[in-house]
């Protein structure tokens, strides 16, 4: 049985990044709890709120990359990207019944866990330098600026 707990070592360093993987990883622990259940209505309900919470979550961590200057924005898009093509695969698969809700959650929760310990590792302390930067070199009476 996978551990579908977010757990501190999961963390990047930027609050909005970690927050997020949070909700993922609450969701994908509903999953399997409702899949434990045999409830498979909830357990299919989670799983498309698991897949738009994905996708926004995807879309604002491409902003902050973007706002940050992140180096290697578009090929962390594109890890992104080849996830959202192989969820699609799976969702159809799960539409004819050849998966079950849990092993989208199983493959999903072992690609966040590479995911977070590499390319968002990498991307989040590109972020938190930037910020420091942005902090460091703004002024006491500077207007507050906009937030990411
Ligand atoms: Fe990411």
């Amino acid at each position: 049985m996978l551990n579908m707990e977010w757990n501190a070592a999961l963390e990047v360093g930027v609050g909005e990044m970690d927050q997020d993987h949070q909700v993922l990883f609450d969701l994908l622990l509903r999953i399997q709890q409702a899949d434990e259940r045999g409830d498979f209505g909830e357990a299919n309900a989670v799983l498309v709120e698991l897949h738009g919470y994905t996708e926004w979550h995807f879309a604002r961590e491409e902003a902050l990359m973007r706002i940050h200057g992140y180096e290697f924005a578009a090929e962390h898009g594109e890890e992104h990207q080849r996830l959202a093509r192989q969820v699609a695969v799976m969702q159809d698969e799960l539409a004819h019944d050849h998966l079950m809700p849990h092993d989208v959650a199983n493959f999903m929760q072992r690609w966040l866990v590479n995911h977070i310990a590499g390319a968002d590792r990498h991307a989040g302390e590109a972020i938190a330098q930037s910020r420091q930067r942005r902090d460091a070199g703004r002024s006491p009476s500077a207007a507050p600026d906009q937030p990411d």
